[in-house]
């Protein structure tokens, strides 16, 4: 396997501080040939870039953007723009060129940061200003900057344990998530117990004995699980599907009333506890709900009450 894409994947960060050293051309070309590698709808390729080296444009862009005054440091700013009329997905495809630019800097050992966002408010002045001064025609949207220097900054590069996010993959379906083993489900509460004290996450061994004696003494973190509520066809049943993942089939506490259910389940292994709750729009007969845990997720079938069933016969006098 060839790591040096992975690995400039993982090492890519925004870098906001330059050094006052210029940007080759031949590094220029190289940003520009990767952007124009990506992928594009129907390969329309609507991208346009400009080159922006001109300090007073920079300048003018770094005051409107007001907190974004590291631009005017940056040696380079390439604006990333479009014609919307190649594509309707323009704004998907640049954004695919914008993420190849990135990588292409990190492999050439510059640093970049992705600078604004059409349909935010900050940026439609932007997009005037750089319309003005670049002469850039009514029919193309600038649909960001690209900010380019020598960094001058150390960001720590990304790390699996930070930022992967096993809750974030469903496997097959929507609630089936995998991988969320004992240690891991072990780690993510010690981190979360370590980030209610305001520590930094440590390294993964050190004090886990008493972290995790600490957090066995601590008050249960209470999460909402997702909840789906849909009415069959005939409106004759209503349907609950509960994401429960992690947790013991028998240690689901899942109480019904006609008009509404309560549930909790604590997760195996941690001090989490779903507690989920909710009214229904009409009467269920809780009695005869059917109920089943299946990976990681909670589905409950029950029927609606005839509406007349319990009428009461009222006499007109
Ligand atoms: C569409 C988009 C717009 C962004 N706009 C800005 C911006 O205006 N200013 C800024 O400093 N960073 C901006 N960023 C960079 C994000 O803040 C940054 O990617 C995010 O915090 C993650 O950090 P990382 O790039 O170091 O992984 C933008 C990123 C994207 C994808």
């Amino acid at each position: 396997m060839d790591t040096a894409v992975l690995d400039a994947m993982r090492r890519r960060r925004s870098i906001r501080k330059f050094k006052d050293q210029d940007v080759g051309d031949e590094a220029v070309e190289t940003l520009l040939e990767m952007a124009m590698y990506a992928p594009s709808r129907l390969n329309k390729r609507p991208w346009h870039f400009l080159v922006v080296r001109n300090p007073e444009v920079r300048r003018r862009i770094a005051r409107e953007l007001h907190v974004h005054s590291f631009l005017e440091g940056a040696p380079l700013l390439i604006a990333v723009a479009a014609k919307p009329e190649v594509s309707p997905t323009w704004l998907m495809d640049v954004s695919a060129a914008i993420q190849n630019m990135l990588l292409a800097a990190e492999a050439q050992g510059l640093g970049a940061v992705w600078v604004g966002a059409p349909g935010t408010a900050e940026w439609e002045p932007v997009e005037t200003v750089l319309r003005e001064m670049l002469a850039i025609p009514e029919e193309v949207r600038v649909v960001s900057l690209v900010a380019v220097g020598y960094p001058a900054q150390e960001v720590a590069p990304h790390d699996k344990d930070l930022h992967f996010d096993r809750t974030r993959v469903h496997y097959e379906r929507w609630g089936n998530l995998r991988g969320l083993d004992m240690q891991d489900l072990q780690e993510e509460y010690l981190q979360h117990v370590r980030g209610k004290r305001g520590e930094a996450p440590k390294s993964v061994a050190l004090e886990k004995e008493e972290d995790l004696a600490m957090a066995e003494a601590e008050e249960k973190i209470r999460v909402a699980p997702e909840v789906c509520a849909f009415v069959d066809d005939d409106h004759l049943t209503l349907t609950l599907e509960i994401s429960l993942p992690g947790v013991e089939k028998d240690s689901i506490n899942l109480r019904m009333h006609a008009d509404s259910f309560a549930l909790s389940a604590p997760r195996q292994g941690t001090n989490i506890e779903y507690v989920a709750a909710m009214a229904f729009c009409c009467p269920v007969k809780p009695e005869e709900a059917e109920a089943v845990y299946e990976n990681g997720l909670l589905r409950v079938v029950v029927p609606f009450k005839d509406l007349m069933e319990d009428a009461v016969k009222i006499p007109v006098k």
